[in-house]
């Protein structure tokens, strides 16, 4: 049998300032998956964290007038606040000043070094710091003449200078092996990837900066003058945040099954480098790599350095919950294409599932259950209506285990809407016999909720209890005329209408 095993990460984030909605849209995403796992019984491991050597960060401490070991201490302390208020539930959260994980990089670097992946060399080119990589001719663009990156339309900086570079190009054909297998989703990210190494080839990369340069990172252990490259540094937290060199054992048990949630800003680095590092670590390459688009404003990638951020505050204040917030990211989470952002699009979803349609449900069917039954309801399963409900159950789990939670949470949203117009239909507040309609909308509600928990965990939490339930961690608790009998005990209203118009995105 399959071991019922789930391992999920995050990038981990530059920590130069504080998360916004786009770091929050992948952090909710995975966190997502990770609830779906364990609310079907999964071990689940799910690693998030920050990415803190290099130049960026380095830099960004100068300008607070911070040593750069105190400003992301500071900025540390920030995250982890966000991700409380949204709920964000990981197993750990790594940093790469972390001890264990720089005895990993000390460790991976030795390796590869002693198996001859690594030489010195010159490296001149164009870097731009917040990606922090080089950008070759093809890949930057030119503006008012200057080379310019094209994610943050700032200018590069030219660099040259001594480094050790990484023997990328001896592991072409591999990677090509890896991005045909069935890793990459959704697929054309790997076709992109794939065409970008047919055309231009697998180039090595530099690996190491001067110590006199960039001081803020790891020091490579064959040579003090310099630190590592904070790419190499931060790819290899997937590692060593299940303790690849202090638990051998429990390294595979989780990596067998490792998801990587990525934006597709990071796609190069999470194919093209991260499976060559692998192979030459003799590491398996990742399970899954799940990739999504941007959240735009004016349609450019949200972000710091273009100024067009969306604050996580600003969405917590106009929505009152997080719950609310992680659903809107949820219900707009798109792999393929770019979200342009928008209050109208915003309210309209809050509106429309959550007030009126689940939230109109909940209060209904609660208060229903109290005045006819005073809210004990036994097994009386109307199968005309199971019929109806079955297909979009089955086929929102199956959206969940395809990591399609957008559509997962359509589903629920449909079951309600059909509930909803079910007890219009059979008016069981007139009816002689309301007891199969109730149960049966009860246990429709029920199983909406939990399709729900995994993006809305508080609220799906207090919904089951106040059917007199609890939450049960399994994989039959899908199965309708499973609840023997209800005790309603309040008929909660969980989600307020709006009142005003927001400010302008
Ligand atoms: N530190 C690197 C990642 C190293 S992982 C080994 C990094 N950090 S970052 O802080 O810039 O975060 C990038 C990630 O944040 C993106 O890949 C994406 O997951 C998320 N997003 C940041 N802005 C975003 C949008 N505007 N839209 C969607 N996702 C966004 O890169």
């Amino acid at each position: 049998m399959k071991e019922k095993i789930f391992y999920i990460t995050t990038p981990i984030y530059y920590p130069n300032d504080r998360p916004h909605i786009g770091h929050a849209y992948t952090t909710v995403l995975a966190d997502t998956l990770a609830r779906w796992y364990r609310l079907r019984g999964f071990d689940v491991f799910f690693l998030t964290g920050t990415d803190e050597h290099g130049l960026k960060i380095q830099r960004e401490a100068e300008k607070h007038g911070l040593n750069p070991r105190s400003f992301v201490d500071k900025m540390v302390s920030i995250f982890k606040e966000y991700w409380s208020i949204l709920d964000i539930d990981y197993s750990r959260f790594i940093r790469t000043t972390d001890e264990d994980h720089e005895e990993v990089v000390k460790y991976a670097l030795d390796y590869i070094y002693r198996k001859g992946y690594v030489y010195k060399g010159i490296y001149k080119g164009w870097y731009c710091t917040s990606c922090e990589r080089y950008y070759s001719e093809k890949e930057y663009i030119v503006e008012n003449g200057r080379p310019t990156c094209p994610s943050h339309r700032k200018p590069l900086e030219y660099m040259e200078e001594e480094t050790y570079f990484l023997k990328l190009s001896e592991f072409q054909d591999y990677v090509l092996d890896v991005l045909n297998k069935d890793i990459v989703y959704p697929r054309h990210y790997a076709q992109e990837i794939i065409s970008k190494i047919k055309l231009e080839g697998l180039q090595d990369i530099s690996i190491a900066r001067p110590k006199t340069r960039v001081y803020w990172g790891i020091e490579i252990p064959f040579d003090k003058n310099f630190t590592t490259y904070v790419w190499f540094d931060a790819l290899l937290n997937y590692v060593s945040g299940i303790e690849f060199l202090r638990n051998r054992d429990r390294f595979d048990r989780y990596w067998n099954y490792v998801h990587h949630v990525i934006g597709k800003d990071i796609l190069w680095f999470h194919t093209a480098v991260w499976f060559a590092m692998l192979a030459m670590l003799d590491i398996p390459p990742p399970r899954k790599l799940l990739v999504h688009a941007f959240l735009t404003v004016k349609g450019q990638k949200m972000g710091k350095s273009v100024g067009n951020i969306v604050s996580i505050d600003d969405l917590m204040s106009r929505y009152g919950s997080s719950d609310a917030v992680r659903y809107i990211l949820m219900r707009v989470l798109n792999y393929d294409k770019d979200v342009e952002v928008s209050w109208d699009l915003f309210d309209s979803i809050y509106t429309g599932d959550l007030v009126n349609t689940y939230g109109n449900l909940v209060r209904r069917l609660t208060v229903l259950a109290m005045r006819t039954l005073n809210g004990v309801v036994d097994r009386d399963l109307d199968e005309e209506f199971v019929k109806e409900i079955k297909p979009l159950i089955d086929q929102g789990i199956e959206a969940y285990n395809s990591f399609r939670i957008s559509d997962a949470i359509k589903y629920a949203m449909d079951i309600a809407r059909k509930t909803n117009a079910y007890l219009n239909k059979r008016e069981p507040w007139r009816s002689s016999n309301p007891r199969p309609t109730i149960y049966t909308g009860l246990e429709a509600l029920r199983i909406t909720t939990l399709l729900l928990y995994p993006v809305m965990p508080r609220t799906a939490t207090s919904i089951i209890r106040a059917l007199g339930l609890e939450i049960e961690f399994s994989e039959e608790i899908f199965e309708l005329g499973r609840v023997d009998t209800f005790r309603v005990r309040e008929a909660p209203i969980p989600f307020k209408k709006l009142s005003g118009a927001a400010g302008g995105i």
